[in-house]
Formats: C-alpha cells, structure tokens, sequence
C-alpha cells in the first residue's frame, strides 16, 4: 500500500501538530488527505485528490461557537 502522507514532514518520526483552545476563534479547517501545501491547515487539495483517486476526504472544521 502506498502510505497515507506522501511528503509532509517525511524527515519526522511522527507528524504530530498541537494547539490550544484559544486557538479557535475563528473556524479553522484541519487537512486530513495529508495533500495540503499548507499542513497542517486545509487548503482545498483535497478536492484534486478525491477526484484523481475517486475518495471522498475532507477536513476536520472546528470553530469555537456552534454555527
Ligand atoms: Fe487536505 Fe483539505 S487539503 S483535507
């Protein structure tokens, strides 16, 4: 199988990313294809890549209030 991140952090044991609550004022949409030139922040990759290899990902959205 090919592996799920492509090139994101390859040089890294293990990508790991942490904020903290405050962090979420604003929506903030997370990449979870791994494709996005800004990781760990979704920049729209997704969309190519769901059509290139026929899935369906998507990021993780988080806001502070629900909407
Ligand atoms: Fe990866 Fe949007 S770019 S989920």
């Amino acid at each position: 199988k090919p592996p799920v991140n492509p090139e994101i952090k390859k040089d890294a044991q293990k990508v790991v990313d942490s904020f903290t609550a405050e962090e979420f004022k604003a929506k903030t949409a997370f990449c979870r294809c791994w494709r996005s030139a800004n990781f760990p922040y979704c920049d729209g990759s997704h969309n190519a890549y769901n059509k290139e290899c026929c899935d369906n990902v998507g990021p993780l959205v988080i806001s502070a209030k629900a909407e």
